[in-house]
């Protein structure tokens, strides 16, 4: 009896590390994917279509010591951030974010979708149509590498 109370506890504790350890994987799964939410949803009809040769002046200017020449995250400035910044050529995530996810993070920084505060919100710095060129330049780094015409 004593013996058997001992194993039910015993299997208890077992269940419940299975469940916390899956509900873990769960959320690292998540997060390793890159699968977040916009702070709000995009007005009806937003495309996308900024100038790609004004971003990349703009990119060059403000990103490029974070997000590194080829948007690869590797910027001079990357070593000393404890969160790295977003490599625009990592199709898994990249391909995960609508662009008005990547125009809402640059108008908004990091902070409001969790992700690094080091990223800062670029709305009083840039004007709308800047941060809507930059996001377009930052899209092509995906393209570049998956089609190769560039
Ligand atoms: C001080 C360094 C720094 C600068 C400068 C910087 N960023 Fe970032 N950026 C980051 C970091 C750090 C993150 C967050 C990465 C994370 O939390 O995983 C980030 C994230 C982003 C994201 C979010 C990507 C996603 O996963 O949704 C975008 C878009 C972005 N940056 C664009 C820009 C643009 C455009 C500029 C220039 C106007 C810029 N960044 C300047 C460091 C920087």
């Amino acid at each position: 009896m004593h013996r058997n109370s001992r194993l039910r506890r015993l299997e208890d504790l077992l269940v419940g590390i299975i469940v916390v350890l899956t509900g873990f994987s769960f959320v690292a799964a998540a997060a390793a994917s890159g699968e977040r939410k916009p702070s709000r949803p995009a007005p009806e009809g937003w495309e996308l279509a900024g100038d790609l040769d004004n971003g990349k002046l703009i990119y060059k200017q403000y990103c490029q010591k974070c997000h590194g020449k080829r948007g690869n995250g590797q910027g001079t400035m990357a070593k000393d951030l404890e969160i790295k910044p977003r490599n625009f050529t990592d199709e898994e995530v990249m391909r995960e974010r609508s662009d008005w996810q990547i125009y809402l993070g640059i108008k908004e920084g990091g902070a409001p979708v969790g992700l690094s505060e080091q990223m800062t919100a670029w709305e009083d710095t840039l004007t709308e149509d800047e941060m809507l060129d930059v996001a377009t330049f930052i899209r092509q780094f995906v393209q570049t590498e998956a089609t190769g015409d560039h």
